[in-house]
């Protein structure tokens, strides 16, 4: 894995947004992966501005999203659809078209068939951007005694719920369930990027970037196992965790 420590978190989201930049302009038809959370969608304006600027054309480019909440409606303003519509569609000139986010509200077996048809219907993802959960997920694959290969549904650990239910009424409201790419889907990207701040994501960076070990209870060590990861990290975390 490479390692990329910033001096802040803004820092980090240009990092991430020249990656995301530099891979379209070197492969005009690039197939993203794509992320929505709180850390990556500040990713997201930085992007916007560089092609506001004209840096970046993404008139070729498609994209599929990791995960979906079950049961929220594509419309709502709370699904990943809305927010990857908001935060970056809407603002550059990709082809609505060739964006993947799974719907939370069709048939889950007919909409597993789909998430498997965008993912390898054509051609592989080159760059699958994540983020990783306080319980050390990745998309939504939570710490288990084993991981699941492919597209699945996953039920929600009470860390995640905790951690999402800032943008619910409450924790009650938050979905229990989400279907997601399965940790065989991101390894599968040709490459990866992973941005991640803030002290609570510190135990997870620490399993991951402090020892050898891959472990099904902490999700995102399976990027261990990739030949073209990069992990951006600012310098208060990298602190936290004593990482030099
Ligand atoms: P966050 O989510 O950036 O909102 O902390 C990351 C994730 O759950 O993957």
């Amino acid at each position: 894995m490479k390692i990329i420590v910033t001096k802040n978190y803004e820092e980090s989201c240009k990092a991430v947004a020249d990656i995301i930049i530099n891979q379209v302009n070197e492969k005009p038809d690039s197939k993203l992966g794509l992320a929505t959370g709180g850390t990556a969608e500040n990713v997201y304006p930085v992007i916007v501005k560089a092609y506001q600027k004209g840096k970046v054309d993404f008139s070729k480019v498609s994209s599929v999203n990791l995960d979906e909440y079950v049961g929220m409606d594509p419309k709502s303003p709370l699904s990943y659809r809305k927010n990857m519509d908001d935060w970056f569609f809407d603002h550059v000139n990709i082809d609505k078209e060739k964006t993947y986010v799974a719907s939370g509200l069709n048939n889950m077996e007919e909409e597993i068939r789909l998430f498997n048809e965008k993912l390898y219907g054509d051609k592989q993802i080159d760059l699958q951007l994540l983020g990783v959960g306080i319980s050390g997920h990745i998309g939504f694959n939570e710490p288990a005694d084993f991981l699941t290969a492919g597209v699945h549904i996953e039920d929600l650990t009470e860390s995640t719920i905790q951690a999402n239910s800032r943008y619910f009424d409450s924790p009650a409201d938050v979905p229990k369930t989400a279907i997601t790419m399965g940790i065989g889907d991101i390894l599968k990207a040709k490459s990866i990027v992973l941005i991640a701040t803030g002290d609570h994501k510190a135990e997870a960076l620490t399993q991951m970037l402090m020892n050898d070990e891959v472990k099904t209870n902490v999700p995102a060590t399976f990027l261990k196992l990739h030949t073209d990861t990069t992990i951006v990290i600012d310098k208060a975390l990298a602190d936290k965790i004593g990482y030099q």
